[in-house]
Parts: structure tokens; C-alpha cells; sequence
């Protein structure tokens, strides 16, 4: 039986294993989000989006947890497939199928934009926080966790050898929380809450794949990069943020 309770993450510990293994589309999201929370002021009914939300793992505990009402946007998961995870665990959230930058929303909708382990698909691009924060309140909240280097690729001149085999060019997307703290306090959208490299990342994205490992019967495909890397380069990078009310200029 795999054991995924955390005295750190002490909401996700409530979450059955099996059933969060079984939402699995990449590392420990329940413990990215708790621990990204911590940063963030999330109160209940507000109007929160779920972005690249996978089969909405981190969307029953946004509502359950701070009782916030939830959009889950997705690409890759069907729609109907989130729509009854919801079913299941008795929560009311809306599942959609959106690409990132076609999201179906009226300006100023959200309350908060949380975005779990997705945002390096899509959010490095340097227009990407003005279409995003269009979504958002003034003063509405941004919080991503994506995965993260504790140097930058461009600093150490390539890509370690272990994190190329497994995840190839597109770890290019893989920066420090001073990048993200930058590249976001810079363009004056937002001000920067909070940009943090995760201590126990690593750790926690070993143990995690360990878990779905032993859950699955399989080696999980980047328990050898991780135990390659030692925490030496990898980690998560938590980022939060408001969006400003002033224009930009
Ligand atoms: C690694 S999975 C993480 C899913 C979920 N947040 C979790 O932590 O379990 C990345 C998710 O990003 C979504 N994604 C990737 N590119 C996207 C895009 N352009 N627009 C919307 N979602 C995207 C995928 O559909 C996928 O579910």
C-alpha cells in the first residue's frame, strides 16, 4: 500500500493514494498546490481557474480545501473524463477543454489563475502573462508551480545529461524562481508576491515518482533522472503574484 501522508502537507494527506495515483499526469500536485497556497490568499466562493488542470486532481482539493468555485481548462484530458473525477468525489467544478491561449473566459473573470505543473508548456512565452492577466481581476491572484533548475541551462551552457535524455530540448522551459521573478516583475502586469525555489522539490518529485512506481508496477519514467540528479539541478518553482491595476507602460 503506498503511503503518500506528509507531516508538511498536512491537507493532501486527507487524499486517498490510490485515487490521487490514479489521476497522475506528472509529480505530487497535491503538494505543489498546498505549498503554493501558502503563498496565495485564496477565500471561499471565489472564482478560481484550474489551468492545464490534467484529470483534476488539483481542482477537487482548490474546492474542497478553500471552498472556491473552479474552471478546470485542459488540452490534452477529455473533458467528460475530469467531469466525472468531479462526479465521483462529490464536487461541483467545471471541466473544460481549452488550449491556453484560446481560453474561453470574459476578461476579468478570475479571482485567482493556479496552474500546477503546466506552465512550462505554454507560459515562457513573453507575451503569455499580458493574454493570461486579461483573465484575471485587478489585484486578482497568479500562482504557478512548474518544474524548475536550481541553475539556469543558459548559465551551465547545455543541458545536464541525465535531464536531456529523458526530457530532451524542452527542458529549455525549465528555469530558476529568480527567472520567473523577473521575467514577470519586469513587464509591470503584475507584482510579484512570491518566487521561490521549492527546498524539498526534489525530494518530493522522487518520492512521488517512487510511489507511482510501486502504485503502477513499473518504473516511473524519470525515476532515473531523478535519482541521476541528487538534487543537484532539479527542483520546483513556486511563483505568485497580483496583477497590478495600474496600466503598463
Ligand atoms: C504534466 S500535466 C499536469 C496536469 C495537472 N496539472 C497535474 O499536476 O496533475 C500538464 C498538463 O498541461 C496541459 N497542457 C499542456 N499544454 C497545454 C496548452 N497549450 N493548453 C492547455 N493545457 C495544456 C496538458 O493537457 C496536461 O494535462
Amino acid at each position: 500500500m503506498v503511503d503518500l501522508k506528509r507531516t508538511e502537507y498536512p491537507l493532501s494527506s486527507k487524499y486517498d493514494a490510490a485515487w490521487l495515483l490514479s489521476c497522475d499526469m506528472g509529480p505530487n500536485p497535491l503538494w505543489l498546490l498546498e505549498d503554493l497556497a501558502r503563498d496565495l490568499d485564496l477565500k471561499s466562493g471565489m472564482k478560481v481557474l484550474d489551468l492545464g488542470s490534467g484529470k483534476g486532481a488539483t481542482s477537487v482539493f482548490l474546492a474542497r480545501e478553500y471552498g472556491v468555485q473552479v474552471w478546470a481548462a485542459d488540452l490534452w484530458v477529455d473533458p467528460s473524463t475530469v467531469a466525472a473525477n468531479f462526479d465521483a468525489q462529490g464536487v461541483d467544478a467545471v471541466a473544460i477543454k481549452a488550449e491556453a491561449h484560446a481560453l474561453p473566459f470574459a476578461h476579468e473573470f478570475f479571482d485567482a489563475i493556479v496552474c500546477i505543473d503546466a506552465f512550462e508548456y505554454f507560459g515562457t512565452d513573453d507575451h503569455y502573462l499580458a493574454y493570461l492577466t486579461t483573465f484575471l481581476k485587478p489585484g486578482g491572484q497568479l500562482g504557478i508551480a512548474t518544474p524548475a533548475m536550481v541553475r539556469e541551462i543558459r548559465d551551465l551552457g547545455h543541458i545536464p545529461k541525465h535531464i536531456k535524455e529523458l526530457v530532451g530540448w524542452e527542458a529549455t522551459a525549465w528555469h530558476t524562481a529568480d527567472w520567473w521573478r523577473f521575467h514577470w516583475a519586469t513587464t509591470d502586469l503584475v507584482e510579484v508576491v512570491s518566487a521561490r525555489l521549492q527546498e524539498s522539490g526534489w525530494r518530493d518529485w522522487l518520492a512521488w515518482a517512487e510511489a507511482s512506481s510501486e502504485h503502477n508496477g513499473i518504473p516511473d519514467g524519470s525515476l532515473e533522472m531523478l535519482r541521476a540528479d541528487q538534487g543537484e539541478y532539479l527542483s520546483f518553482a513556486l511563483v505568485s503574484a497580483r496583477k497590478t491595476s495600474k496600466t503598463p507602460t
